[in-house]
């Protein structure tokens, strides 16, 4: 079997954790690093062992030797890349958010579409077995009809210098500042969150209200060349397509939580709580007797294939998988929605 050959475009913080989880897997050579930044994407080769770099993705695309792409750059890099990539018949695990819009993220979807490659986006906590399992129960009717869903996010790096210094750092000022192409914490880890409700619980949204926040964080709120404008917390208010109702929020204010994804489901026969942090991931199920006494307990949920492995497996099977493009595109409908809502104080419809 030919191996297939990876390229990783961008090389920053995030680019590692895609260079470790592809080196494990033996029908995958990662073949060559793409960065503008030159130094950088040299010192990622020799840390990871790869052959080939490049300081452009053209002049990759001119070398032309490889059959998929892990899209690592910032957000609003991902549309013209990726455009790039599909043109030249390329399969892509872009990064999310898929681009810093909706109008941009569905033109990558019809392109995705059309063009019958493997097109994934990286929303990560999909390699969390806990959240399959609460799928799973969702979808066998273990909590029955679910009527009440409560999700955050919970980040701290604004207050801790626990991932880095972020007011002296290009990986977390690009992150605060919308002229940079970020959409704040709602474009961050909104859509993380968003997926990881939607998905726990089967449904989409339906409709959206949110209020969104930047706080005060330097003097007349910029750092250098960057204004530190994009909002740094978020509150929604959601109807779910299964008619439930829910709270979904996150924030970079959260002392206390490095990194935290809650999701609480109530439903007319029970309940389920899915709690994912650094240290791991916890499944607690309220149901039958339990009901009468609110008593919760463990399930185990065993494990699951990363997007990473399934990215690569869809490419072996001549598929593309989930989570795709499009839904990606329909997050960000929503994370765009949720923008305008913040604007015009009222609820809108998805
Ligand atoms: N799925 C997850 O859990 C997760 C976690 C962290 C980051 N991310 C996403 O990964 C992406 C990268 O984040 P990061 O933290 O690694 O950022 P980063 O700033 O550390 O790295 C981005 C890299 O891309 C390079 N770059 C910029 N423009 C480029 C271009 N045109 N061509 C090639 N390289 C270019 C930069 O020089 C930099 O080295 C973002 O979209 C972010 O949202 C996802």
């Amino acid at each position: 079997m030919q191996p297939i050959r990876l390229l990783i475009l961008g090389t920053g913080g995030m680019a590692n954790t895609h260079a470790m989880n592809f080196a494990t897997m033996a029908d995958v050579q990662i073949v060559a690093a793409v960065d503008v930044d030159l130094a950088r994407v040299r010192a990622f080769a020799l840390r990871h062992d790869i052959a080939n770099c490049f300081a452009s993705l053209d002049e990759a695309l001119a070398w032309g030797e490889f059959d998929a792409v892990a899209n690592v750059t910032p957000d609003r890099i991902h549309y013209p890349t990726t455009m790039k990539l599909l043109a030249a018949g390329k399969h892509v695990l872009c990064e999310k958010p898929l681009a810093e819009d909706y109008a941009k993220a569905d033109e990558m979807a019809t392109a995705a579409e059309k063009s019958g490659l493997v097109t994934m986006v990286n929303l990560t906590y999909r390699n969390v077995a806990e959240v399959q399992k609460a799928r799973q129960m969702v979808l066998a009717g273990e909590i029955g009809k679910v009527r009440h869903i409560e999700a955050s996010y919970l980040q701290s790096w604004l207050v801790s210098k626990a991932w880095g210094d972020w007011s002296t750092e290009s990986q977390w000022l690009w992150r605060l500042s919308t002229k940079h192409g970020s959409n704040g914490v709602l474009g961050d880890v909104g859509i993380h969150i968003l997926d990881f409700a939607g998905y726990g619980a089967a449904t989409d949204i339906d409709h959206v209200f949110a209020r969104l926040k930047t706080f005060e964080k330097a003097p007349g709120n910029r750092i250098g060349e960057y204004d530190l404008d994009a909002n740094d917390s978020f509150t929604m208010t959601a109807e779910f397509g299964n008619g439930a109702m829910g709270v979904i929020h996150a924030s970079r204010w959260a002392v206390g939580h490095l990194n935290e994804l809650r999701l609480r489901m109530h439903g007319d026969k029970g309940a389920l709580e899915v709690i994912h942090t650094p240290e791991g991931s916890s499944l607690k199920a309220c149901v039958g007797e339990g009901i009468e006494k609110g008593i919760w307990k463990s399930v185990d949920a065993g494990t699951v294939f990363t997007n990473y492995q399934r990215f690569i497996d869809a490419i072996r099977a001549g598929k593309t998988a989930e989570p795709g493009f499009r839904h990606a595109a329909d997050l960000q409908k929503v994370l765009d929605l949720a923008l305008v809502t913040e604007r015009e104080r009222r609820e809108l419809s998805v």
